[in-house]
């Protein structure tokens, strides 16, 4: 059977790390993307490379703001050997930046780096990568939020390169089929940042559930849009019914 092999952004930790997790359990080759965290990455695959018996993956570095890094990495994806042989089975764009900055605080800097981070740079590996994945009937899930038509205090570059996320998957979804298929799914509150503890209980309040979400409620959508052969231009919110409670 052909590798399965993954790419998944800021896949060290937290949430990214339940991704990593479930998919080399699943038998997947995981490229764990990081930026900073390469002792995390190297650490979690030394555990699953001993508890499977095999090599799970490897890690790659680079910050998703700077071109000149999203550009090497793709060279070096691209000229891959393993990546030649079995294409890619996945695209995870899960690396982002949750920091508030008041409104009256907010730069065009501010504005460019996470517009690079979540639009140009997951437009630039989606393209890049396009080739690799139709050859390893690969699709591409992306990690958006529910952001969507709220107001979030101090976040407005967030919200707005999010909301830019979500929709350019929604277009690349009918641009890329029939080849490679492209989902989103919107977590609520599953980890809370550690500046957010008090808006995060908040939160908590609205959502009918009651309490936080899993990562591996994130995970096991991830997997499941992966191996579902016909989901294509789906968001899934994951967010214990808060959309239910909208307007509050
Ligand atoms: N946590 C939640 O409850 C929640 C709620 C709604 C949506 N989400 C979404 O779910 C995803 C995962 O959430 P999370 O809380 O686990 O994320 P996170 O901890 O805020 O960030 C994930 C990773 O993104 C990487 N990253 C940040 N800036 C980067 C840059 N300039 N270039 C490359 N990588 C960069 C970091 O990698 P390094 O550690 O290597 O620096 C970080 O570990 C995110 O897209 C987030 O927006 C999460």
């Amino acid at each position: 059977m052909a590798e399965r092999i993954v790419l998944i952004t800021g896949g060290a930790k937290r949430l990214g790390a339940a991704v990593t997790n479930l998919l080399i359990e699943k038998g997947c080759f995981v490229l764990i993307h990081v930026r900073r965290s390469v002792a995390e990455a190297e650490e979690l695959l030394a555990g699953a490379n001993k508890k499977f018996g095999r090599v799970c993956g490897s890690v790659l570095q680079g910050d998703l703001s700077h071109q000149s890094d999203v550009d090497s990495m793709l060279e070096w994806l691209n000229g891959s050997e393993l990546i030649r042989e079995h294409g890619l089975f996945g695209l995870i764009h899960n690396a982002s930046n949750y920091a508030p900055v008041p409104i009256g605080e907010l730069t065009g800097e501010d504005m460019d780096d996470l517009y690079h981070l979540h639009m140009r740079s997951p437009l630039t590996l989606s393209n890049g990568l396009f080739e690799s994945l139709s050859r390893g009937q690969g699709s591409i899930v992306g990690i958006i939020d529910t952001s969507w038509k709220r107001h979030w205090k101090g976040l407005t570059h967030y919200t707005a390169t999010k909301a830019g996320l979500r929709q350019m998957l929604t277009n690349l979804a009918g641009e890329y089929a029939p080849h490679v298929r492209v989902n989103s799914i919107g977590p609520g509150a599953i980890l809370a940042a550690d500046w957010e503890e008090e808006h995060f209980q908040h939160v908590l309040g609205n959502v009918p559930m009651g309490r936080p979400g899993n990562p591996n409620d994130i995970a096991n959508a991830v997997l499941h849009f992966l191996e579902t052969n016909h989901l294509n231009g789906i968001f899934l919110p994951i967010d214990g019914g808060w959309d239910l409670n909208m307007n509050q």
